[in-house]
């Protein structure tokens, strides 16, 4: 791989912080983050979304640039670094179709015989709610383009499924990515998230996770980017885990090759084990780690994740060892602005990130800034990402639990769900899947 003198982390989330914390342990060169949080060093004043001045930035400080969110993929950045000779880990714009399209997506794995579900799209409300009036299905409405997970409304009835179309087509919200509707039969089952590294070539899976999006506790409410997650999940067995590698990750990076995509970066998918059949199906596919999934998956890695960046950008993952991991279980828990994932308040001075830490807790950033004093403030929606470590899931639940009770900004304004990893214990306490 090109030489290079610094890194460059884009973006400013949990997922990002955790993705400098883990190359810190692997590196002594700077990273700096663009536009990084109250919870990052070294951070410049660039938006994640302003290709140009990033590329410049990189060119100067002769950078290795890792990319967290979804927006400057779909913009198409690793194509512009690549046109530049700058070295750069993450999919390019194409391959990023997969997460910015749900259309291209879904008529891929229809294409390709991945196991989703079934689907139709639409460009008009009018033909959506006669669709979802003639059916005897529940179904899921999803928004066509990206919505920082709030585009997807899974329903239990015509009423409520009328309510998200009519939501979708009126809300300024989704002005940007409503172009078209994806309508799907629900699925019945267990959600996981199961993120590998993909070269365009080789995968190599990360440790299993379970990430919880609803805001409200026993997952009601509507969607979020993620209250919590915790790695790994007993609900992907080994054998689920081969099944989900075999019918799922290698046949789209497969099929991605044959209509010309080489897809090189963290390939995400979100999968609901049906019921009774325990069959994987994609729920949807994301091109980028997981948020918070990197939170609880990272702290558990015992190898350079640099190392796999590097392998990945030069096509050699097939060369590279297994990842180890860390014989421990992770539970991360995101405080939120209570309002999230609607309107909410920011600018409020977080107390208690003085409590005590020991060396298998970490608060990861998300929404925070610092102000001139060097307070840090509240920036938005998802506020911290609490993650620790411990033998058994109740163990590292009960750290981060305890840790988020020291936890303020004001008076009750801090939001939090109680039962992240509740699901975890419970597969372990009921009959294992095979
Ligand atoms: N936690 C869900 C996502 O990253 O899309």
């Amino acid at each position: 791989m090109k030489h290079y003198d610094t890194i460059l982390i884009v973006g400013s989330g949990g997922r990002e912080h955790s993705i400098g914390w883990k190359l810190l342990q692997d590196t002594t060169k700077k990273i700096f983050f663009a536009p990084g949080n109250g919870g990052t060093q070294n951070n410049i004043e660039i938006d994640s979304s302003d290709l140009l001045k990033l590329c410049e930035f990189a060119k100067q400080n002769n950078s290795f640039t890792i990319v967290g969110p979804e927006k400057p993929l779909s913009l198409g950045i690793v194509d512009l670094f690549e046109k530049n000779q700058l070295p750069i880990f993450g999919p390019n714009k194409s391959s990023s179709r997969l997460e910015s399209s749900k259309m291209f997506s879904k008529l891929f794995m229809r294409g390709m015989g991945i196991q989703t579900a079934s689907f139709s799209i639409f460009s008009d409300a009018s033909s959506a709610i006669e669709y979802v009036k003639s059916s005897s299905k529940k179904v899921v409405v999803k928004v066509d383009g990206l919505a920082s997970g709030k585009g997807v409304f899974v329903c239990d009835s015509t009423k409520s499924a009328i309510e998200a179309i009519q939501k979708i087509f009126n809300d300024n919200e989704f002005t940007d990515s409503r172009n078209k509707i994806i309508i799907e039969d629900r699925i019945y089952g267990d959600e996981a998230s199961f993120i590998a590294l993909c070269d365009g070539k080789c995968i190599i899976p990360m440790a299993t996770s379970q990430d919880h999006k609803n805001i409200f506790d026993g997952d009601k409410g509507p969607n979020t980017g993620g209250m919590g997650s915790y790695s790994p999940t007993p609900l992907i067995t080994e054998k689920i885990g081969n099944k989900i590698v075999e019918k799922i990750m290698s046949p789209t990076i497969r099929g991605l090759t044959d209509i010309g995509i080489r897809f090189k970066g963290f390939l995400y998918a979100g999968i609901m084990i049906e019921r009774g059949s325990n069959e994987p199906y994609v729920l949807e596919f994301n091109v980028r780690m997981g948020d918070p999934e990197s939170q609880s998956i990272l702290s558990r890695m015992d190898t350079s994740l640099l190392k796999y960046f590097e392998a990945v950008v030069d096509e050699r993952l097939d060369s590279m060892p297994p990842i180890r991991w860390k014989d421990k279980r992770s539970v991360c828990i995101v405080l939120a602005s209570r309002g999230y994932p609607g309107k909410y308040q920011t600018g409020k001075i977080i107390h208690g990130l003085d409590s005590r830490f020991d060396n298998d807790t970490n608060v990861f950033h998300a929404g925070t800034k610092k102000n001139s004093s060097g307070e840090i403030l509240t920036n938005g929606g998802r506020v911290l990402s609490i993650t620790s470590l411990d033998d058994t899931i109740e163990g590292a639940k009960k750290k981060s639990y305890s840790l988020v009770s020291e936890i303020h900004w004001g008076d009750n304004e801090e939001y939090y769900r109680t039962d992240i990893a509740s699901k975890g214990i419970e597969y372990l306490n009921s009959t294992i899947r095979d």
